[in-house]
């Protein structure tokens, strides 16, 4: 969809949501389900949030090499970095820091992300730049606030290793090329899903697994009209959207790091000016600080700032607090063990 187009979907949604706020209460709708599409799946509700999958089929060997790749520090320019040193496991797939770390040591550029559910996304990074893991990944090897690095020295580095070149020729026929680099980072970030949160368990059709003020929250985040952002199996990930919809987020909070343009940064479109690509609220209470610039402590203030800038109204805080209380269930499960 063009910015325009979600533009008018985008008020529609709204103009039939924010109308029914005091329509909500705390008693689980009458669900109906969706036409089952495996056998597993067949008593999900239907919601605009999905579950993610439980399972997700991957080629292992070239997940172990993935991993390899994803944790080796030869592939940054000065052997200072690794994609692990910025998405940490304990640190909810982030790095935990304002803003990520440079490896020149210069100005930093943005919050880091999760790299947890990647695989699920269909646009990646703040802005949406790439619509492939693959793509996004070479951008980063390459970028000066990434690894610092290129091609010409990233492969012969790995054919000098007999680990690799072991590794990579029993993985893929042609062996050590930029493809298979690439794709075998892919595949181990496709294979880092996180999912069972109590939230999906409740989607499943589990019952009681949510408490009164969850499912309440969950209400208002519907009747608030978030959903309309933040949906799909990962809420979010799948579209963008301007921060400056109902108000000047920008000129009001102060402009912090170069990406507050949004797309406009890339493609100085002035349509694109403050755009960004929403992001998945999956295991968001364990990716604090929050927004592009890092600049939010708290769920409780994401939610106010959400409220005002992205839907034009002040969220009072019971309901901001009820809202954070759904937003907590949506913690899952890595390799079966909660994160
Ligand atoms: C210096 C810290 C740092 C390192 C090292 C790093 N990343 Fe990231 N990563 C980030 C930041 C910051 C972003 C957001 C970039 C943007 O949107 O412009 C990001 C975004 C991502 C995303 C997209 C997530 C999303 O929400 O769309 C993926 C996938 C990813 N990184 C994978 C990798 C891989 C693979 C490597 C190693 C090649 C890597 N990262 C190395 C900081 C880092
Ligand atoms: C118009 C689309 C839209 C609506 C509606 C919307 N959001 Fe967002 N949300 C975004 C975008 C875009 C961002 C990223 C903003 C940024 O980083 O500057 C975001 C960021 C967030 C974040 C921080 C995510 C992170 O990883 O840092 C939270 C939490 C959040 N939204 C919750 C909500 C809640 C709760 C509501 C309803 C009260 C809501 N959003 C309504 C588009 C929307």
């Amino acid at each position: 969809m063009n910015y325009s187009t979600w533009m008018l979907a985008f008020s529609l949604l709204i103009s039939c949501w924010a109308t029914n706020l005091s329509a909500y209460d705390f008693t689980p709708s009458g669900a109906t389900t969706l036409a089952p599409n495996k056998a597993q799946e067949s008593s999900i509700l239907s919601e605009p949030i999905l579950p993610i999958p439980l399972h997700v089929e991957v080629d292992q060997g070239k997940v172990a090499l993935g991993l390899r790749l994803f944790e080796d520090k030869g592939l940054s320019s000065d052997g200072s970095m690794a994609c692990r040193s910025c998405h940490l496991f304990n640190k909810g797939g982030g790095d935990g820091e304002v803003l990520s770390p440079s490896i020149d040591g210069g100005e930093r550029a943005t919050n880091t992300p999760t790299i947890f559910n990647v695989g699920l996304y269909s646009l990646y990074g703040w802005l949406g730049m790439s619509n492939t893991l693959e793509g996004l990944s070479e951008a980063i090897i390459k970028s000066k606030k990434g690894l610092a690095n290129d091609w010409p020295a990233i492969i012969p580095y790995l054919q000098g290793d007999s680990n690799y070149v072991r590794q990579f020729s029993a993985s893929y026929p042609d062996g050590i090329n930029v493809n298979n680099v690439k794709d075998a980072m892919a595949e181990y970030m496709r294979s880092l899903i996180t999912p069972n949160s109590r939230f999906d368990r409740y989607l499943r059709g589990e019952e009681m697994v949510l408490t009164k003020e969850e499912f309440g929250g969950y209400q208002l985040f519907k009747s608030y009209g978030c959903a309309s952002c933040h949906q799909g199996e990962l809420l979010g990930g799948n579209m963008f959207a301007s921060n400056n919809l109902f108000r000047e987020f920008f000129i009001e909070e102060g402009q912090s790091v170069k990406m507050d343009v949004g797309r406009y940064k890339k493609t100085k479109d002035e349509n694109d000016r403050y755009v960004f690509r929403v992001p998945s609220l999956r295991n968001i209470a364990l990716t604090a600080p929050y927004f592009h610039d890092g600049s939010v402590e708290s769920l409780e203030d994401a939610v106010d700032l959400m409220g005002i800038y992205m839907l034009g109204r002040k969220i009072p805080e019971a309901h901001q607090a009820l809202i954070v209380k759904f937003l907590n269930t949506l913690t899952g499960e890595f390799k079966g063990e909660p994160l």
